[in-house]
């Protein structure tokens, strides 16, 4: 087994919550999230990167590594992203520390928070968190293995925000879905 599928597994029986899922996302999935993203996009952030699939998706695009950063809270997770991706800044703390830390004018915050196995209020102050840093026009993608976005149409109501469905991404362990969330 490739050492970063067993790192992934062990942190799952460590912290199956946190995690989520016992194998990271797919190449196609990354190459799905990262789609509109290229050398000249501006700012993004990832929100729990694990050991990185989407971040290398997201690099692929051409996307200069200094726009990116990293908000990951497994500290082994952390430690392995800062050594495989010397030239991005790697924060191992919650997403919701965004607010206060990260400028506001980001262009895109991908998501690959297992928001499905997190209560309803704490989706929902991830969700806010990332709009409090995303500029006007920004976007919030975010896979789930649902058939629904993460938030209720109440809780999108309150945030003023709409989802349109992405993209399915059959060649994923499970299969995906992509939402992207935007203001409405
Ligand atoms: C389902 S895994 C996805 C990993 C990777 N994005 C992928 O697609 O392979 C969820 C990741 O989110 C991280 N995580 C969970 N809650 C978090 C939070 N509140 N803030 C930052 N990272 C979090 C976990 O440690 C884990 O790395």
């Amino acid at each position: 087994m490739p050492k970063e599928t067993a790192l992934f597994l062990r942190q799952f029986v460590t912290n199956p919550l946190q995690v989520a899922s016992v194998v990271p996302s797919s190449r196609w999935l990354a190459r799905a999230m990262a789609q509109g993203l290229g050398p000249n996009s501006g700012r993004v952030v990832e929100f729990g990167p694990g050991t990185g699939v989407l971040t290398s998706g997201i690099l692929e695009t051409g996307l200069p590594p200094e726009n990116l950063s990293l908000y990951e809270m497994s500290p082994s997770f952390a430690k392995l992203l800062k050594k495989k991706f010397p030239n991005i800044t790697v924060h191992n703390a919650p997403a919701q520390s965004v607010v206060g830390n990260v400028e506001p004018g980001v262009e895109v915050v991908i998501s690959g928070l297992p928001l499905l196995s997190m209560p309803m209020a704490v989706r929902e102050s991830i969700v806010k968190a990332a709009f409090e840093i995303l500029r006007p026009d920004g976007r919030y993608v975010q896979f789930t293995y649902g058939a629904k976005p993460a938030l209720s149409a109440e809780q999108l109501d309150r945030l003023g925000l709409k989802v349109i469905a992405g993209p399915k991404v059959w060649l994923n362990i499970p299969p995906a879905r992509i939402f992207i969330f935007q203001r409405a």
